[in-house]
């Protein structure tokens, strides 16, 4: 496959799709057959996410945000009941927690991983415990952050032993595995994204799986008017919503699926380059390395002397788009006003959101694009530091 024009100078963006010409004829195809909502493509695209992440049910939607809503409501929450979050993280998790009258509470997370471990849950759990807050019905939602596994069996244990259930926030983490299973496999259910900086992507859309007919039945039923079919009878067992994928939705996910492979080891092998080409750069940290990472989102922490944004700027003029990598979520307007936390138990989250700097990783970046990016990154640290 062509990773595009490989001039020195081009601009490298910090992300960018890759779609496929026969991919394109196929989405064509559909939107030609005048059945362009949901229907077979879905059902094949369903079906194929299942396959590759050897799990019994998968209910597309149309993004992780709506996935993540109909998974909390097939929880049936009891109003206030705490939802564990880790705070870097992008908000939707937290966002639909407060829509289903969850209580959002942040979850500190591990400096190089970016992801909460058991002791970092188990630490919150505890300071909601002192301050007399129940924890009955209470969610832990894992965030695999930039498509890293969260340590699952540790995060797992700490959530058993208070009686909290677990679900997988694996937006970016389609591809993932972690000791050799795919992600998906360790809450009650789990929601991947294909928004275009995900490791695949239909545009706008999302994915639920899980291993628990039940749940499936549930979000099959929110995500479509509440509608489901029984023995072919149609009965309205909730009220639901129409957070459906299209056709033409799902055909652009089945190309991507075919290309899918391919693009994972792209990304990987980009990975590799950026730790061989910075690695001992004495201004940034890198993350931890993982062989089963799907490396959405490739960010090194800066220098806490060092000012991001200028960092960002002076890489723009070198031609290489570069930005911020997530958030702290206490710390954004909303959370902070209705749903205060102890900023000091959260100090790496608030310091990833003002250091992290996401580096272009996508597949037309090019191992050879590397070095030009490293070296740029260090023309401008040392410009601006
Ligand atoms: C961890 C996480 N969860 C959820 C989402 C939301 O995904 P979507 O845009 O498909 O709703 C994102 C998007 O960036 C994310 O990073």
């Amino acid at each position: 496959m062509s990773s595009g024009n490989k001039s020195a100078d081009r601009f490298i963006p910090m992300a960018k799709p890759w779609i496929d010409e026969s991919t394109i004829n196929e989405v064509g195809a559909v939107l030609r057959s005048g059945w362009i909502v949901q229907g077979s493509q879905v059902s094949a695209f369903e079906e194929a996410i299942a396959g590759h992440h050897r799990i019994s049910e998968a209910v597309a939607v149309s993004s992780a945000t709506a996935g993540l809503h109909l998974a909390y409501l097939a929880l049936d929450p009891l109003p206030g009941a705490p939802c564990f979050i880790p705070s870097f993280a992008w908000p939707s998790a937290a966002n639909m927690a407060v829509q289903t009258g969850l209580r959002p509470v942040f979850v500190e997370v591990d400096p190089s991983t970016f992801n909460l471990t058991g002791n970092s849950l188990e630490a919150a759990i505890q300071s909601e415990k002192l301050s007399g807050q129940d924890l009955t019905g209470g969610i832990v939602v894992a965030v695999h952050e930039f498509g890293l596994c969260a340590p699952m069996p540790e995060v797992i244990a700490a959530a058993e032993k208070h009686g909290l259930m677990v679900i997988e926030d694996a937006a970016c983490a389609f591809g993932a595995t972690l000791n050799g299973s795919p992600a998906g496999h360790f809450g009650k259910m789990a929601v991947f994204s294909f928004h275009p900086r995900k490791s695949m992507t239909t545009g706008e859309g999302g994915c639920i799986v899980t291993n628990d007919k039940s749940m499936a039945t549930a979000v099959r039923a929110l995500r479509n008017h509440g509608q489901h079919v029984d023995n072919g009878e149609r009965i309205f067992i909730s009220a639901g919503f129409n957070y459906r994928m299209t056709d033409f939705q799902a055909a652009l996910g089945l190309g991507q699926m075919r290309l899918f492979d391919e693009m994972l080891a792209h990304r990987r092998s980009i990975a590799a380059a950026y730790f061989e080409a910075l690695e001992g750069l004495p201004f940034l940290s890198l993350p931890e390395w993982s062989d089963e990472h799907t490396w959405q989102t490739f960010m090194v922490v800066l220098d806490e002397s060092i000012d991001r944004g200028r960092v960002i700027d002076a890489m723009a003029t070198r031609g290489i788009g570069c930005g911020p990598g997530s958030v702290a979520a206490h710390e954004l307007q909303f959370f902070s006003k209705k749903y205060p936390s102890n900023p000091e138990s959260l100090t790496i989250s608030s310091r990833l959101a003002a250091q992290g700097l996401a580096l272009p990783m996508h597949h037309f970046v090019a191992v050879a694009d590397i070095m030009r990016i490293a070296q740029a990154l260090e023309a401008s640290a040392a410009e601006v530091g």
